[in-house]
């Protein structure tokens, strides 16, 4: 009998680069994309279409989209604030795009310069351009159990808005715990509110390490029957508009973690082992 399947959703070149502070040449992202592009991902999130103002690492992200070697059957996403960033992803041929709405008011008015409803109207019209054109959305929600400015996250507030992306038409909503400081207890009675409005199979958790948590809120999330997990090749990453925020879980810690619990994840650890070499590479030659 064939082991579960458990997929691994790479976020590094976007969640991980985003956040380093040397401006990496497109070459080396998309080399790294294509390097990640031959490991066995289904999905990976290559960039994001967000003003070079506020993320600088991503203003290249025309560039990269242009310059990666496409595998058949994987699909290359991007990040999408407003219906400019939308538009510049669909010329870009990005395969499906992210929303990314936050559960906390203090999270929404430092990372989208809006609160909650005044994001998810934006959000709104993205949805709706995207489905007029037949693009998948997924969506976020940040700061599930912690936010770095408002404290602990009731878990109603993000059944609330997981709600709302649902409704949207988002295929299937990414629970972040941003700043990394939930634990199996906080993400367990998160759960319990979004498994309220949405079914399992169409949510993810997106853990960060910070304090080396992700992969007991995995499992917490095994548990409640989820199946896909978002994770950055070598832990790169944080998010510019979270302090404390550390990188994504590990994807090779997470294949590794997940394949002694006897899951499936179709990932070559041996190209994994390359990316994350790579990933140091790059954070060895940052110039901070
Ligand atoms: P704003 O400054 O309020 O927007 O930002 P604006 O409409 O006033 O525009 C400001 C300037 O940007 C204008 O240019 C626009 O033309 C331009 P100016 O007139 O000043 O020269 N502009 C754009 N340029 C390029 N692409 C665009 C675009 N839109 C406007 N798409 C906005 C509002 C939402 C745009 C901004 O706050 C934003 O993009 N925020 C996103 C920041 C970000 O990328 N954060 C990290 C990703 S989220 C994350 O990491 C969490 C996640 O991993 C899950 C988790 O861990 O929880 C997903
Ligand atoms: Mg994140």
């Amino acid at each position: 009998v064939d082991a579960p399947y458990v997929e691994i959703f790479e976020m590094g070149p976007r969640d991980g680069l985003q956040n380093e502070k040397r401006l990496i040449p497109a070459a080396e992202k998309i080399a790294l994309v294509d390097l990640l592009s031959r490991a066995g991902f289904r999905r990976i999130e290559v960039t994001s279409f967000v003003p070079p103002k506020w993320v600088p690492q991503m203003a290249d992200a025309a560039e990269v989209m242009a310059g990666i070697t496409r595998r058949h059957g994987l699909r290359y996403a991007v990040l999408t604030p407003n219906l400019r960033g939308y538009e510049a992803a669909k010329a870009a041929g990005a395969d499906e795009v992210a929303i990314f709405a936050s559960a906390s008011e203090g999270f929404s008015r430092a990372n989208l310069n809006a609160g909650i409803d005044e994001s998810l109207a934006r959000f709104a019209e993205v949805a709706e351009a995207a489905k007029a054109d037949g693009v998948p959305v997924r969506g976020y929600v940040s700061v599930v159990t912690d936010c770095p400015f408002d404290g602990p996250t009731p878990p109603a507030s993000v059944a609330r808005v997981a709600a709302r992306l649902r409704d949207m038409g988002c295929y299937e909503v990414s629970l972040g715990d941003t700043i990394g400081q939930g634990r199996p207890e906080t993400i367990d009675a998160m759960l319990t509110a979004v498994l309220g409005e949405l079914p399992p199979e169409r949510l993810a958790g997106h853990y960060h390490d910070t304090v080396g948590r992700a992969l007991a809120n995995i499992d917490a999330s095994l548990a409640r029957g989820l199946r896909v997990f978002d994770a950055a090749v070598g832990g790169l990453g944080g998010c510019p508009y979270a302090p404390g925020a550390a990188g994504n879980v590990a994807t090779e810690a997470v294949a590794a973690h997940l394949a002694s619990a006897g899951y499936r994840t179709g990932l070559d650890a041996s190209v994994l082992e390359e990316a994350a070499a790579m990933t140091r590479h790059m954070r060895e030659t940052r110039d901070v």
